[in-house]
């Protein structure tokens, strides 16, 4: 097994995140000053939770532990509030900190937690994983799911660091763990095509925990987004790129009310963004073949309801990046180099849409 792995995180309070077999050891140097430690945990990670616990002790820190419902269950104010009962009655002042066990969900919940406490304490998510290390655990963004709708409320606030154990995805249920290989997918086509070489070698070794070239994969991917929301931490602009295929890939998420996984959301995005970017004379049918074969050799999905396209347009309508009537798609100029591009063209659009039906 390689040396942990390194990758800075810059803006107002820059951080690092660390990846490696044996990362808990950062984490008392991490929330050096705190007294008091509470650990957020869902029951599928209680094993990593009792080890950071144990990691915490043995350096002298109290520690809180807090199992919280999984995944977006654990999501909502009501927990949140439960949350923060806890550190009330275990005395936290801001001095003390968060520590979040889990996928993306307990990260998100921890991070809205430690944002709120006294207006803000000290937070480390600890992310298990492939979802959370790529994409939830890193760039500050934290929150809960309200009636409203998803991730409406919360707060951008940075951790102190960002712990990737890599041995925690043996654990990961492989649907887990291939749904989040659509977001490194996504960050090979934006912004890293090694990506995509590496899965193209290999794709049973891109699922393979125990092996180096998913390790390798995680880290590529959290270098991209570590690098974009380093210069954009509150989504002036370049942050957007990050939304690749988000724009359908969302819609999906909505229409089917969640149950479909956003990484198969994305990966039916992917295409159809893909198959915009040939419409539009920025890629070549093979660049889009490209999106195909990689997905699918993931066994990720790349198409969807043939019937749906009136639903998923209204959807996108109301999507937090359209700007008036025209939709505003990130689409690739040639692989590596994603742009914005504002579309009003309502039968390109569908047109599109066709290629991602069965
Ligand atoms: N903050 C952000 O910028 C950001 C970005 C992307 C996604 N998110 C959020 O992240 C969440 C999705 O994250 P996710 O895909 O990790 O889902 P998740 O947190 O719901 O985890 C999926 C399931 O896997 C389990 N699990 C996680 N790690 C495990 C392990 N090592 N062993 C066994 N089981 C394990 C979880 O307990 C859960 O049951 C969503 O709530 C989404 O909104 C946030």
């Amino acid at each position: 097994m390689g040396e942990d792995i390194r990758i800075p995180v810059g803006g107002e309070r820059p951080y690092e995140v660390v990846v490696g077999d044996d990362v808990l050891g950062e984490l008392p140097g991490l929330v050096k000053g705190a007294a008091r430690v509470a650990v957020l945990h869902p029951a599928p990670v209680r094993g990593w939770a009792d080890r950071t616990r144990d990691v915490l002790t043995a350096a002298g820190v109290e520690v809180t532990m807090v199992e919280v419902p999984d995944a977006e269950a654990g999501k909502t104010v009501e927990v949140a509030q439960r949350c923060w009962e806890e550190l009330g009655a275990a005395n936290f002042t801001r001095s003390d900190a968060v520590v979040g066990v889990g996928g993306g969900a307990a990260t998100d919940l921890a991070g809205f937690v430690a944002a709120c406490w006294l207006r803000g304490v000290a937070w480390v998510p600890v992310s298990t994983s492939v979802n959370g290390m790529v994409d939830a655990a890193v760039g500050g963004k934290t929150g809960v799911n309200t009636a409203a709708g998803k991730n409406l409320v919360g707060a951008f606030y940075p951790p102190a660091g960002v712990l990737c154990p890599v041995p925690a995805l043996a654990t990961l249920p492989q649907a887990q763990l291939r749904a989040g290989m659509a977001e490194v997918v996504k960050g090979g086509f934006i912004a890293d095509p090694v990506i995509l070489d590496l899965i193209e070698a290999d794709p049973a070794a891109a699922l393979d925990p125990a092996g180096p070239v998913l390790r390798e994969l995680i880290v590529r991917k959290i270098s991209i987004k570590a690098r974009v929301v380093g210069e954009d931490l509150r989504e002036a602009g370049l942050r957007e790129i990050l939304n690749y295929g988000h724009t359908l890939g969302h819609a999906i998420e909505r229409l089917e009310a969640y149950r479909w996984s956003h990484g198969h959301a994305i990966s039916v995005g992917l295409v159809y963004a893909a198959r915009l970017g040939v419409l539009t004379g920025r890629l070549t049918e093979a660049d889009e073949q490209r999106h195909r074969d990689i997905l699918r050799s993931l066994d990720l999905p790349v198409a969807y309801r043939a019937d749906a396209w009136e639903q998923l347009r209204a959807v996108m309508s109301v999507d937090k990046k359209a700007r008036g009537r025209a939709l505003r798609f990130v689409l690739l100029d040639g692989v590596g180099r994603p742009v914005t591009v504002p579309i009003d063209d309502e039968a390109l659009l569908a047109q599109a849409y066709a290629a991602v039906t069965p």
